[in-house]
Parts: structure tokens; C-alpha cells; sequence
């Protein structure tokens, strides 16, 4: 090989990694590569920006709610979530007035507004008030109304 050839050579290979380099998935080869941890952080930030995760409605339940309510009896030391269902269809009739009383029962609880009647809160005690934001308690309240099941008999007292 003479010099021309390796001049020639080396320089064509120059080229070829140098328009590769301007082709993203080239660029970056291991997952770990500083341009991939730089998005994850991206994201992290993002999310630490607005400060919450979107949590679905059965989500909220489980982290704050299953502590007192079960979703189906026996009860723990609330009524159960399907009785619930059942009995805010019976006093609402639709879901959008039955989220709005959920939503402000849970704020500020008040025996002078229940949907239950006085045998539950003498059972159970009144429930404490939720300190949580209004997106949640309207997203599970919507996910307890679509709790109903035609199945469960109440017999009006949500055990
Ligand atoms: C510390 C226990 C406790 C927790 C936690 C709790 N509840 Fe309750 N809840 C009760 C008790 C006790 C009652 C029954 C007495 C009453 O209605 O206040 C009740 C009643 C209710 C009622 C009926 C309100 C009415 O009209 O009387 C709804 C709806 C309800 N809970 C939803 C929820 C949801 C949704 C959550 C979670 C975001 C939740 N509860 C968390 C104890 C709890």
C-alpha cells in the first residue's frame, strides 16, 4: 500500500464517521450515555415541577380510603364502598350531583348533611374530614359511583 492509498483510506473513514455522528441513534450507543440520563432528569424535573403524580381513582382509594372503607363487606370501620354506591344512586339519582355531595361531605363532614341515614353515623362515627385537592376527591368520587353494583342488596343500611 502506498501513502496515497492510506491517505485515501483514512479520510474516506473520517468522512463516514463524521455523517454517521450527525445521525441521532448513532450518536448515542449505550442506554446510559449522558444524552438519555439528561432526559430522565428532564422528566424528573417536569414532574417535581407540578409536584404530583396523576393517580387513578381506585389508586386514591387504596392510598386513602381502604384504610376505613372495604370495598365490599364486611365492613372495616366505615360502610363499605358498593353500599355507598348503591345508596348515593338511590338519594342522587345521577352521578354528577352525587360526586358534588361526596366532594363536599369529604371536606367538611356533617351529620346534618349525610346521604347515609342516622343509624350509619351512630355504627361508624362521622368520617373525618379529607385534606386533599379537589381533583382528587372528585376523580374518586366518580370512581365510587361506578362502583355500583345492581347485585349487591343494601337493604338500605350499607352493611
Ligand atoms: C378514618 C376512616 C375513614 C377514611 C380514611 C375515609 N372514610 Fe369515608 N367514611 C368513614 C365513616 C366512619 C363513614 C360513615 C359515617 C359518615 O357518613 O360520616 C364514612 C362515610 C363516607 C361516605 C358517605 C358520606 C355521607 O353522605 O354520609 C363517603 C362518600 C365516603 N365515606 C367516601 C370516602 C372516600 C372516597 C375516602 C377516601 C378519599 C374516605 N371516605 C376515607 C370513614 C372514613
Amino acid at each position: 500500500m502506498n501513502m496515497k492509498r492510506v491517505f485515501l483510506f483514512v479520510s474516506a473513514g473520517l468522512m463516514i464517521t463524521a455523517v454517521l455522528s450527525t445521525i441521532p441513534i448513532f450518536r448515542q450507543t449505550s442506554p446510559l450515555s449522558a444524552g438519555h440520563s439528561g432526559m430522565y432528569l428532564q422528566s424528573a424535573i417536569a414532574s417535581e415541577k407540578t409536584g404530583k403524580e396523576v393517580l387513578s381513582g381506585e389508586q386514591i382509594y387504596a392510598r386513602n380510603c381502604e384504610v376505613c372503607h372495604s370495598m365490599r363487606p364486611p365492613a372495616k370501620t366505615a360502610p363499605p364502598i358498593v353500599g355507598l354506591a348503591s345508596r348515593f344512586r338511590k338519594v342522587h339519582g345521577n352521578k354528577e350531583d352525587a360526586v358534588t355531595a361526596m366532594v363536599s361531605f369529604m371536606k367538611k363532614p356533617d351529620a346534618a348533611n349525610t346521604a347515609l341515614g342516622p343509624r350509619a353515623i351512630k355504627r361508624f362515627g362521622l368520617m373525618p374530614a379529607m385534606s386533599m385537592p379537589d381533583e382528587e376527591l372528585e376523580k374518586v368520587s366518580g370512581w365510587l359511583w361506578d362502583q355500583y353494583d345492581p347485585n349487591f342488596d343494601t337493604r338500605g343500611n350499607c352493611r
